[in-house]
C-alpha cells in the first residue's frame, strides 16, 4: 500500500473535529471563540478538556473568570464560526459586531440566543501543553433546546454537517 508522508499540519489526520463556540467572560463582557480541539475527559464528574492557545483573548478571559458556556452549533452557525474565528475579542465586541444576542446563563456567563444546545462549565484546572493550554472544565448544566446535526471542521474553512438519521 502506498504511504504518504505528512509534514505541515499533520494534525489534520485527526480531523474532522466537532466545532463548538466557547463563550467566555461574564455576561456583560462575554466573548465568542470557535474551538475544535476539545474532548470528553470524565463522565462522572462530567469533565471536558479544551486546548486554547495563549494567543487567544479567550485564554486570558478564562484565566480571569472561571465560568463559561460551550455552545453546540449546526450548519446555520457556520458563518458565525468563520466570523468569530477571524477576529479577537480584545479589539471588538463580537456579539455586537455580528448582531448576535446573548442570554444570561445560570453561572453568570452567557450563551448564544438560538443555539440548539449548550453546556454551562466551570474551570477546574489547566496545564501547559506545548503551544496550547489544556483547560479542564466541569459541566454543571446541559441544555438541549432542539435536535440538531452537529457541524464538523474538515480543514481550514471546509465544514460538514453530521447527518443524524
Ligand atoms: C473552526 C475553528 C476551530 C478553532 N479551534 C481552535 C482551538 O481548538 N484552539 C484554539 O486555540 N484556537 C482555535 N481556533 C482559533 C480561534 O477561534 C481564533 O483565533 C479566534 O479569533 C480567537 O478569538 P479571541 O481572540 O477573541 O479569543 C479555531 C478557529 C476556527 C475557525
Amino acid at each position: 500500500m502506498k504511504e504518504f508522508l505528512t509534514t505541515r499540519e499533520d494534525y489534520h489526520l485527526l480531523h474532522p473535529r466537532q466545532v463548538i463556540i466557547l463563550v467566555v467572560g461574564s455576561f456583560e463582557r462575554a466573548n465568542m471563540m470557535p474551538l475544535g480541539w476539545h474532548t470528553i475527559l470524565s463522565r462522572n464528574p462530567f469533565l471536558v478538556g479544551l486546548a486554547i492557545s495563549p494567543k487567544r483573548f479567550s485564554h486570558s478571559m478564562l484565566m480571569d473568570f472561571p465560568f463559561a458556556t460551550i455552545n453546540l452549533v449546526d450548519k446555520s452557525f457556520e458563518e458565525l464560526v468563520e466570523n468569530t474565528g477571524k477576529c479577537s475579542g480584545k479589539n471588538v465586541d463580537k456579539f455586537e459586531q455580528f448582531h448576535v444576542n446573548k442570554v444570561l446563563a445560570e453561572n453568570g456567563s452567557a450563551y448564544i440566543e438560538g443555539i440548539p444546545a449548550y453546556l454551562e462549565a466551570t474551570r477546574k484546572g489547566y496545564f501547559e501543553t506545548g503551544d496550547h493550554t489544556l483547560f479542564v472544565l466541569e459541566i454543571t448544566k446541559s441544555v438541549l433546546k432542539r435536535p440538531f446535526c452537529p457541524l464538523f471542521q474538515i480543514a481550514g474553512d471546509q465544514y460538514q454537517q453530521f447527518l443524524v438519521e
